[in-house]
């Protein structure tokens, strides 16, 4: 067991709601001790956090399906840990867990937190760290019930996503292709392109840099689109609206083109498509389906093994790296589900 009185906790917290893409001046660094967890509690060392879109909402105000990171508050962020003091019989020291630690080293879990499944044992023998941040972890879940639940595909059918390399986007492509459905990405440059057909098994993928992404769905959607599960929002959903099949679901999973807007959030111009299409656009939030993603789990390792699904992680080192590395995810530099490493052991 470490000596806690030689440990300091590194911490990234808010320290300013920030105007657009946000800047170092909105974080600041601290230090705290570590102390002993209380009886029934958890001290853990964080290993890899994951960064995700969904961080630079939590750091607006307003009411929201989850509410705001405070101003002064360790930032929040999901990730995977080791345990190095347990004072909770269910838990052993060189425990891999996941949970929410924060961008901060050290992560200090009270007695009520592990009673309510705020933290849970990960099994290394199902996927690596980076894997139970991705494919295993919330943004797997994320595809898997966004996918399956809502956009309900169908064999035979055209499932459109987009953010297609990246942490949500390869795993719907992959399960729509499993399902037995036409899988077409849209993702931003040809490099992402290529990987997600070529290696993922994709039956196509738009690049959306590159220029007319309507002639593309065109193109690799001949029998038009049945699901679109939408990462991004702004003018992709807008143009994929114009491909829409009767009955068509459309999954709103996120929209990253919006979330650093300094005005209003650009809704879809073309939505009377919905209408024409008898189609329907719904939104979804991973967490509401916390009870069954033990069994959505075991679904995608058992994939994982017999190779039908695939994943890849962008990892960068270091916990003082935070601020930039976040930016990769608005900049489309990340490939692959972004984790920050923050220790190996
Ligand atoms: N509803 C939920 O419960 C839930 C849960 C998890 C994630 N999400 C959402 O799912 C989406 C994907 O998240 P993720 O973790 O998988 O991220 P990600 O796709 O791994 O990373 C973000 C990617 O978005 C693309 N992007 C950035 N700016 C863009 C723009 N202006 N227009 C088009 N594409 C842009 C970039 O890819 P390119 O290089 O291809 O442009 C970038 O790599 C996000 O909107 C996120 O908020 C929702």
């Amino acid at each position: 067991m470490d000596d806690l009185s030689q440990l300091v906790n590194h911490q990234v917290r808010l320290a300013a709601r920030p105007n657009g893409l946000p800047k170092r001046e909105d974080w600041s660094f601290t230090t705290a001790p570590v102390v002993e967890p209380d009886e029934g509690g958890l001290l853990v060392r964080t290993l890899s956090l994951s960064l995700d879109p969904a961080m630079r909402g939590w750091m607006n105000e307003g009411k929201s399906y989850i509410a705001p990171v405070e101003i002064g508050e360790v930032m929040r962020a999901g990730g995977v840990g080791v345990v190095v003091q347990s004072k909770n019989p269910s838990f052993a020291e060189g425990d891999r867990v996941t949970g929410a630690p924060g961008v901060q080293q050290y992560w200090s879990v009270g007695d009520k937190q592990v009673a309510r499944g705020d933290v849970s044992k990960i099994d290394l023998r199902a996927g690596t760290v980076e894997q139970w941040l991705n494919v295993l972890g919330m943004p797997g879940m994320t595809a898997y019930f966004g996918l399956m639940d809502v956009g309900q595909p169908k064999e035979g059918e055209t499932v459109v996503v987009s953010g297609a390399a990246g942490a949500v986007g390869q795993t719907v492509g992959q399960l729509a292709k499993i399902h037995g459905c036409r899988a077409v990405g849209i993702a931003g440059g040809p490099e992402k392109c290529a990987w997600v057909v070529d290696e993922l098994g994709f039956d196509a993928c738009v690049d959306y840099k590159a220029g007319d992404v309507k002639a593309g769905l065109k193109e690799h959607c001949p029998k038009g689109v049945d699901v679109y599960f939408d990462n991004v929002g702004g003018d992709i959903l807008d143009t994929v609206l114009t491909r829409i099949n009767r009955k068509a679901r459309i999954v709103i999973c996120g929209a990253i083109s919006q979330y650093n807007n300094t005005g209003a959030v650009k809704g879809p111009a073309n939505y009377l498509s919905l209408l024409v299409n008898r189609a329907r656009m719904e939104g979804i939030v991973v967490f509401d389906y916390a009870e069954r993603f033990s069994l959505a789990i075991a679904e995608m390792a058992g994939y994982l093994k017999d190779g039908r699904l695939q994943s890849r992680e962008d990892v960068v080192t270091g916990l003082e790296t935070f601020p930039e590395t976040l930016l990769r995810l608005f900049r489309g530099e990340n490939f692959g589900k972004l984790i920050l490493q923050v220790a190996t052991a």
